[in-house]
């Protein structure tokens, strides 16, 4: 393994249009504030849209540019929704300048053989299928710019799946797995910076589903993961292209080398 560690930057958001899915809440949240902050126009993809409304006030109070907000339920990724998403970006923007695959659901924890197929089902349509059918549409926005980003969240066990964590744990292992074809199929055609990142144990919901009985404050907040994320979004930063992250800095190439 080739683990080295960033160094990071300070980089300038300003103008961008950036996509997030899931940013009404824990990570996503934290990272939709912080872009709009430093400049960017946040399109927050989510399936609640009053948590979305807080955070476009919240960031219109704050003076921020002015993000949209696209009510869309990942568990049901179905073509003519997405084609119309793609052509209301087009027609208002043009382009896509980032593109983060945040949302996720962590399903059951349970031995496999109790686990519920259609719990597993609905895991990877929010945490694969989705995203996948997001990244084929929007890829033609993406490369318009002269250099962009396309980040997947994934997780620890997305990289070495283990026991009780069930589809959670595959479907991350899955779009890692896609991650790593798309870099190598992209690498030489386009400017697409693609890049994968474990934030690691951080206090959001999800975490506390997965661990109700740890105490919230012995992990970090999404805050913490902030420069980093900064750092694979900004086109003007110097991540290198095809590499998958670790919240503590270490970093290793997605395809083999
Ligand atoms: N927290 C950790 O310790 C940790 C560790 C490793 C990896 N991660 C990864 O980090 C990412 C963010 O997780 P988090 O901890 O911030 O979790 P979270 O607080 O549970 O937030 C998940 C986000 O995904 C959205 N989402 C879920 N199902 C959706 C659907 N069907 N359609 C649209 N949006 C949907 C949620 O929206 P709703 O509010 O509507 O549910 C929420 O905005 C995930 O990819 C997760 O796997 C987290």
């Amino acid at each position: 393994m080739n683990q080295n560690s960033v160094e990071l930057e300070m980089e300038s958001l300003d103008g961008l249009i950036i996509l997030i899915t899931g940013a009404n809440a824990g990570i996503g949240r934290a990272l939709t504030l912080d872009l709009a902050h430093r400049g960017a126009t946040c399109l927050m993809l989510g399936r609640n849209v009053t948590g979305l409304e807080a955070l476009y006030d919240e960031i219109m109070a704050a003076g921020d540019p002015e993000p949209a907000i696209i009510p869309f339920d990942l568990s049901q990724p179905n073509p003519e929704r997405i084609v119309e998403l793609v052509s209301a970006i087009n027609d208002q923007y043009g382009h896509l300048d980032g593109l983060i695959h945040n949302a996720a659901i962590l399903g059951e924890r349970v031995p496999f053989q109790q686990y519920k197929l259609s719990t597993w089902s609905e895991v990877f349509r929010v945490n694969f299928d989705a995203p996948v059918a997001l990244t084929q549409a929007l890829l033609p926005l993406l490369q318009r710019p002269k250099a962009s980003s396309l980040l997947f969240v994934s997780s620890s066990v997305g990289k070495a799946p283990r026991a009780y964590w069930g589809a959670y744990a595959n479907s991350k292992y899955a779009l890692e797995g896609f991650a790593a074809l798309l870099s190598d199929e992209l690498a030489n055609t386009t400017n697409i910076r693609i890049s994968v990142v474990n934030p690691g144990a951080t206090r959001t919901n999800m975490r506390k589903a997965a661990y109700p009985a740890e105490n919230p404050a012995s992990v970090k907040a999404p805050d913490a993961l902030l420069p980093l994320m900064r750092h694979l979004i900004a086109p003007s930063s110097s991540a290198p292209r095809g590499y998958r992250f670790d919240s503590n800095g270490n970093f290793e190439p997605l395809v083999a080398e």
